[in-house]
């Protein structure tokens, strides 16, 4: 039998994953089940990037592109990162990944040496428990706590670094939580980042999807902040574009360089015709990227005020992306007791929060990336949830 290589022994499946296949076996038996459980758009992709998309292989670019990306694409994406986000790269600053995934991958594998400190936010995006284990870094969670609003808490941030603190990791607009960064949060972070020489890794996947009058501001844009910064970005979530398998990094060519060189040999550039598409779709030519963010923010209103009718259940109003934080708290039940629990007996699918990390215990995620139809169901399971526990 062959043994997995060494550096795979701490490296564990998405806890995330352990819902999903729970809900999918359920489906397959013919049982219908009510799931918030994809952190992906229900919404198809808008109709004048297929188009493009399809003209372009028509046209032949089907070969190999330039393994850092094409240029009229990191054009595009220099444009667009200076219109809407204050940030100032050169286009030969950012480079095209197969997604943000990749992108992680590149940078936690670029970056961190065995026994190399990591801050992370607790809770997060599974990926980032993970990835840095490869690379047999430690992994140090800092805090993002409900009665705080889920900022951070700079003091605890910085009580957790060391001499070996090399990384510090941000995503704003969270996944689990919605919660964005403020200013004085980022301000925070970037003095310390400064104070102790820390890289910032900051993932602003979501950035597009934010609600009422909050701003994404990007770590990036902070004086003095650029050039230790490593920003991922993709089309996955805003453009309901997960299947496509296109992000971009913008950082300055030093940090560039070692991911772009790794990259090579990960993937050896995205596909040809979707780095061509993405340089139709930055623009959002139609509007059909904010109408579906309208969408979101009304289906958000929507379950947050519901879910906060409820005895057993309250949740802070999210500004971003497209999850609920949900405290479970009142009903006594831990996480994935109470997820076991709405799924086995109202067919109701969600992921316990401390799949996110330890401090997502007593809170569940519940994605609202789904038709007003399904969360009405959701709320309606919910209620029966709530009496029968009263
Ligand atoms: C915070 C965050 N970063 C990155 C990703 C992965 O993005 P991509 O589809 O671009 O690989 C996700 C997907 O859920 C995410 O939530």
């Amino acid at each position: 039998m062959f043994q997995q290589a060494e550096r795979l022994q701490y490296l564990e499946p998405s806890p995330t994953r352990i819902m999903f296949r729970k809900c999918w076996a359920l489906m397959s038996q013919g049982i219908k089940v009510t799931a918030l459980t994809l952190g992906q758009p229900d919404f198809d992709t808008p109709e004048y990037i297929k188009e493009a998309c399809k003209s372009y292989i028509d046209q032949g670019y089907t070969v190999y592109a330039e393994d850092t990306g094409i240029e009229p694409l990191k054009k595009a994406i220099a444009a667009k990162l200076k219109k809407e986000n204050d940030l100032d790269y050169d286009w030969e600053e950012i480079s095209v990944t197969t997604g943000v995934s990749q992108g992680m991958f590149a940078a936690f594998m670029a970056f961190l040496n065995p026994g190399d400190e990591v801050l992370v936010p607790d809770p997060v995006y599974v990926t980032y428990n993970q990835i840095p284990r490869i690379a047999q870094a430690v992994i140090k969670p800092y805090q993002l706590k409900e009665e705080n609003n889920f900022q951070p808490d700079i003091a605890q941030i910085e009580s957790l670094i060391t001499e070996k603190t090399k990384m510090i990791c941000l995503v704003s607009p969270s996944n689990p939580i919605g919660s964005v960064m403020n200013l004085e949060s980022l301000q925070g972070i970037a003095d310390l980042a400064k104070k102790h020489d820390l890289l910032v890794v900051s993932d602003e996947i979501y950035e597009r999807l934010v609600y009422g009058d909050t701003k994404c501001i990007s770590i990036a844009s902070l004086p003095g902040m650029k050039e230790r910064t490593i920003v991922f970005n993709g089309m996955s979530k805003s453009m309901a574009m997960t299947g496509w398998r296109l992000g971009y990094i913008a950082a300055p060519r030093e940090l560039q360089e070692p991911m772009n060189r790794l990259g090579f040999y990960m993937t050896a550039g995205s596909v040809s015709f979707v780095q061509y598409t993405g340089v139709n779709c930055l623009t959002d030519e139609d509007g059909s990227i904010e109408r579906m963010r309208q969408e979101f923010e009304k289906r958000r209103n929507y379950f947050v005020e519901e879910i906060n009718k409820m005895k057993h259940f309250s949740c802070r109003m999210p500004e971003g992306a497209f999850y609920v934080f949900m405290n479970i708290t009142k009903t006594g039940m831990g996480s994935q007791e109470f997820c076991d629990y709405a799924l086995d007996n109202h067919r109701l699918a969600m992921i316990p929060g401390n799949a996110f990390g330890e401090s997502g215990e007593g809170f569940v995620r519940l994605s609202y990336a789904t038709s007003m139809d399904v969360l009405q169901e959701a709320i309606a399971k919910l209620r029966a949830i709530d009496a029968e526990l009263a």
